[in-house]
């Protein structure tokens, strides 16, 4: 199974975080590819795959530049994701308290309504915290990888 690693990112904070986390499944043993979305199609989604998806909010709750183009495709699309596996990580800023991580969501429910299943937790990074991104999603990615595994 390979592990497809998406991101979508205004300020590469995103991309960052897919880059170390294809870097960790890769150091892991997994087969892994890591995509900006920009550069991905709805049609190259397939069931074989387990998908890692890595997205930031701008606007007012909304998708950062590089997932725009996807999103719109993937609004129009009409494929059966049912059996489709994915995992989302969403980046935001609490300091956007109404908007908080929004952009990740309009994603996740596009995959949900064509059918696919989201596994283990949803992550998010709060800019407003501390936390450094990478750290954030590296120590969630392994919970990710075990429900993943047991097929939850
Ligand atoms: C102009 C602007 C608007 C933003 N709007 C939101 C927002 O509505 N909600 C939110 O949770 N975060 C918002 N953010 C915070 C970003 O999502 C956060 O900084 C994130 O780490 C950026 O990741 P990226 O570099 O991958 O785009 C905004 C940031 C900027 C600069």
């Amino acid at each position: 199974m390979t592990i497809t690693v998406l991101y979508g990112t205004e300020s590469g904070n995103s991309e960052l975080i897919a880059q170390d986390i294809n870097d960790r499944l890769q150091q892991d043993g997994h087969e892994s590819e890591v995509f900006d979305l920009q550069d991905f199609e709805p049609e190259s989604i397939t069931a074989d795959n387990f998908y890692i998806i890595v997205c930031s909010t701008h606007g007012e709750g909304e998708l950062p530049n590089t997932a725009l183009p996807f999103f719109e495709k993937f609004k129009d699309f009409a494929g059966d994701l049912t059996g489709v596996r994915y995992a989302m990580f969403g980046l935001g800023d609490t300091f956007y308290e109404e908007t908080y991580s929004q952009g990740s969501e309009h994603l996740d429910r596009r995959f949900t309504e064509l059918g696919a299943t989201r596994v283990g937790d949803y992550g998010r990074h709060d800019a407003s915290s501390w936390d450094l991104p990478s750290d954030v999603a590296l120590e969630w990615l392994p919970g990710v990888l075990g429900a993943e595994a047991k097929g939850s």
